[in-house]
């Protein structure tokens, strides 16, 4: 690089202060602008945008060579920060009221016309964004999406190292973990016919550095899950996973409080208040119809399937009935119930009833009411006349599910949050869960989370009430994290194994080397991981965790960019020792 034009700094961090100075400045060609005999170029670089000015009088041959400048072209100048003439300050940015005469230009390389601006915000396709993300990246809005997630990953490392944690990489190349989705496979050229699995999670590895005495590990940890995508599910994604040992819930919550404490304060000088609030599971599904209720808001579901199983309209009949309640909303039109009910219907609902609270009281099953029931309605969903309330009906449980769901939709629609951060800690989850597709007992959380020590009695007689040892930290209706205290003890870790039909022989074929650690001494030990995507995400005000990954993938988890995943070579092949079965493939 031609050493004339080194960078003295960069251009978003000047301002009215440093007029007079020479500087010397590199970076894109934003916009240019000709008039009155002038040229103004925009130069943009990643602190933001300064305004260049290009005099034929002052000098003629950097005039001339910035008559040919186009957007997107790199450049590096040199001039003197001139106050801008009165009534030409632009005050939207924070150089606006000072701009460079430049003495001397030089162009380090020029652009070809590009797919997209990236100097305004417009409407570009996904796709076309993934497939150019090196010009994506460029915008602002991205390029503050990155510095944020680097100041993020920064406090967190600060955090955790002064708080006794130690910062351990384990493997990529690894066996399979259970944390419940598909593996990512790795064929081995050394071990033909064999394979890596690409990490889930690092959780048998920390759990073993546990019993190693590492005491208190963390890592900003890199995992890969081949699920199903969402705006908040990426193929590979980075939790900042953390696990202690001679601990206990408590001792989590509050390191994991500070953390986040420290995230908000340090990144976006916000003070959270602590302690989180704590809802057991079963509230969360009670109240709210999901175990990661969004409390910004304070509607509630209610059910009222004893009150109205009683009345004779069809829908409501050995049905679980499901209320809300949409307050002073009672006024509503026809086409307003016919929005409502098609976005129910979209969430799963068979149908939405609703009754607005008049002198009369209105709606499709308004007839089949009398006083008494009325108010045990009115009672049990806190309302009165002006509200308006809507009914789903379904079998037990889905009911109340999809009302959550269109919970969602109603707080969208009618509410204001109260709030803009709501944390909450989930607890109490139960140990295991039913399949009813499979047919079979999982882990709620995984297969290493220990069971409440008051329901250690009920493993096998009624594990499905069995409570675990099981925390969900969610922030604003997102499971931002998840964890738990684990099986410390092998025979303890074996029956709950049992118990989740992995008998002995597949117990050590799967998972030997833990149980064998955890023979050897193991500390009672627990932990958590936070998915910093998520996390990011929230504090950039994004919907999806795309927005805050600098090379995403798309949500059938391809690379526009680089095309992966891709063919490979024959000869590749041949060295792994697998063939591709065609008809796979078509
Ligand atoms: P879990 O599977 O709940 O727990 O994951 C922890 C957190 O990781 C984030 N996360 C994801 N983020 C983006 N894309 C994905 N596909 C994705 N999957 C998960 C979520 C989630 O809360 N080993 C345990 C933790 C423990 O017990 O310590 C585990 O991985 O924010
Ligand atoms: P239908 O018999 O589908 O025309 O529905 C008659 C009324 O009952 C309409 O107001 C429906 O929205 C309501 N309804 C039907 N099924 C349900 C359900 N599963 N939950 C709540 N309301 C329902």
């Amino acid at each position: 690089m031609n050493k004339e034009f080194k960078r003295t700094e960069y251009c978003g961090e000047l301002n009215i202060d440093d007029v007079g100075r020479q500087v010397v400045l590199n970076g894109w060609v934003n916009r240019r602008r000709d008039h009155g005999g002038l040229i103004f170029v925009d130069l943009r670089d990643r602190t933001g945008i300064v305004q260049l000015v290009f005099d034929p009088k002052h000098n003629n041959d950097s005039f001339e060579l910035a008559q040919q400048l186009k957007n997107e072209w790199v450049i590096g100048i040199k001039g003197k920060i001139n106050k801008r003439p009165e009534g030409s300050e632009n005050l939207k940015i924070p150089t606006g009221e000072i701009e460079i005469l430049v003495d001397k230009l030089t162009v380090f390389s020029r652009s070809n016309i590009l797919p997209f601006n990236v100097n305004e915000e417009e409407d570009v396709d996904e796709y076309t964004r993934l497939r150019y993300r090196f010009l994506d990246l460029r915008r602002p809005r991205l390029q503050k999406n990155i510095e944020l997630r680097h100041r993020v990953s920064q406090i967190v490392r600060k955090y955790l190292s002064d708080s006794g944690f130690w910062e351990v990489e384990t493997p990529m190349l690894t066996r399979s973990t259970p944390e419940g989705a598909r593996d990512y496979l790795v064929p081995s050229r050394v071990h033909k016919g064999k394979f890596y699995a690409l990490p889930q999670s690092p959780q048998l590895f920390k759990q073993m550095l546990m019993v190693s005495g590492i005491d208190r590990y963390f890592q900003i940890a890199r995992c890969f899950r081949d699920e199903d995508l969402r705006a908040d599910r990426q193929p590979e994604f980075t939790q900042i996973d953390l696990e202690a040992s001679f601990i206990d819930e408590e001792d989590i919550f509050s390191i994991v409080e500070g953390l986040m404490y420290s995230i908000f304060k340090g990144a976006l000088d916000i003070e959270l208040t602590l302690p989180f609030p704590r809802m057991s599971y079963r509230e969360a599904y009670t109240r709210f119809g999901t175990d990661r209720p969004d409390i910004r808001y304070d509607t509630e579901l209610y059910d009222v399937s004893d009150v109205l199983n009683k009345i004779s309209f069809p829908p409501f009949q050995d049905k679980e009935v499901i209320a809300i309640r949409v307050s002073s909303r009672g006024n509503i039109t026809r086409k307003g119930i016919d929005e409502l009910t098609d976005s129910a219907r979209a969430l799963g609902a068979k149908g939405l009833a609703w009754l607005s609270l008049q002198d009369e009281p209105r709606g499709p099953f308004s007839k089949f009411l009398n006083g008494h029931i009325l108010d045990r309605l009115k009672t049990i969903t806190n309302s009165d006349k002006g509200d308006l309330l809507l009914f789903i009906a379904d079998e037990p449980g889905i009911a109340r599910v999809t009302m959550g769901r269109f919970r969602l939709e109603i707080n969208r629609r009618f509410f204001q949050p109260n709030t803009q951060y709501a944390f909450l800690w989930i607890v109490d989850f139960p140990l295991f869960s039913f399949n009813k597709d499979e047919n079979r007992i999982e882990a709620e959380h995984h297969p290493f989370t220990s069971p409440k020590d008051e329901d250690i009695y009920l493993l096998e007689t009624e594990p499905l009430k069995v409570r675990a040892n099981a925390y969900d930290l969610v922030l604003n209706g997102v499971e931002l994290g998840s964890g738990s205290i684990r099986n410390s003890d092998p025979e303890m870790q074996k029956r709950v194994f049992s118990i989740l039909g992995i008998d002995e022989a597949d117990a050590y074929k799967k998972f030997g080397f833990l149980l064998e650690a955890l023979s050897y001494g193991a500390p009672p030990h627990g932990g958590m991981a936070l998915g910093l995507d998520r996390i990011v995400a929230i504090m950039a005000g994004e919907e999806s965790i795309r927005e805050v990954l600098a090379f995403p993938k798309t949500q059938n988890a391809f690379c526009p960019l680089t095309e992966a995943p891709s063919d490979v070579d024959e000869n590749q092949l041949k060295e792994l020792g697998i063939s591709i079965r065609k008809e796979e493939v078509l």
